[in-house]
């Protein structure tokens, strides 16, 4: 029976075992996938049991994204451009760390009835899922992007890693044509303190945040006539890249 795992912390709330144990249950694939709460201290004797077979892969999130890559043999192009792995792999004997939030993001996008082509975008949030954000973005030749977030040095960090990005003080709202939440806030029902009343229509409101389905920060885009999307395709998207990548099939 091969294993795999989603490592994170928290890590109760996690969808990703009932998606891939369907998965696995419909492909008929002697496996099985867990969660684990793991602490910071025990990442590298966790990563240890994928060279003794005990593993096969895993999923890795909050907040292992990227302090686990100096563990980590080799990067796909995308993770290492984005300093992000939410996948890794054993193979021959290396541990490999993918980016699948990327191909999650733009999937997700693209499934839209939205030209996301030059358009201006502003995200909200510098965490562990906004430079796969940016990188996907890139791709997808937007015109411009700016980017706040509460902890400015964070911004500035990123600002370092990617060209071209432009960043403003939290709590200011530029021009934009879709506007991205890649902050926490709106999981507990949060509000985002920024005044979405004079935006006007036809720009797309985008939350990372899939639970609760549509956070105060969707509300708002909606009540103006905008398009909202939450992270639920998202997150399904990127799930199925990393059972691609461990399976070799697609679920
Ligand atoms: P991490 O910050 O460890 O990467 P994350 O969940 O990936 O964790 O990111 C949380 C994001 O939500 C960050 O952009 C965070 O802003 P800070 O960098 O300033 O912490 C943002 N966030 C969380 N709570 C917030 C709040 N009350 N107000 C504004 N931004 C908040």
């Amino acid at each position: 029976m091969k294993k795999y795992f989603v490592i994170g912390n928290p890590i109760k709330h996690s969808l990703s075992p009932k998606i891939h144990n369907y998965w696995i249950g419909k492909n008929n694939l002697k496996a099985v996938y867990k969660k684990k709460k793991l602490e910071k201290r025990d990442l590298e004797k966790f990563l240890l049991d994928f060279k003794k077979n005990k593993i096969e892969g895993a999923n890795v999130t909050i907040p292992f994204k990227k302090i686990i890559i100096p563990y980590l043999d080799k990067l796909s192009l995308e993770a290492e451009r984005t300093q992000s792995v939410n996948t890794i792999i054993l193979s021959n004997n290396e541990l490999i760390g993918y980016n699948t939030d990327i191909a999650g993001f733009t999937f997700a996008i693209k499934k839209l009835n939205f030209d996301i082509e030059n358009k201006r975008i502003f995200i909200l949030g510098a965490g562990g899922v906004a430079p796969s954000i940016i990188f996907a973005l890139k791709k997808l030749n937007v015109s411009e992007i700016i980017l706040s977030n509460r902890t400015i040095q964070k911004a500035e960090n990123l600002k370092a890693q990617f060209d071209n990005l432009k960043i403003i003080n939290w709590g200011e709202l530029p021009e934009f044509d879709v506007i991205i939440n890649a902050t926490s806030l709106g999981l507990n029902d949060e509000f985002i303190n920024l005044d979405f009343s004079k935006v006007g229509s036809g720009k797309l409101f985008y939350d990372v945040i899939y639970n609760p389905k549509k956070t105060n920060f969707l509300k708002s885009g909606n009540k103006n006539g905008n398009i909202i999307e939450n992270g639920q395709s998202m997150f399904i998207y990127q799930t199925l890249e990393a059972f691609k990548i461990w399976h070799g099939v697609k679920p």
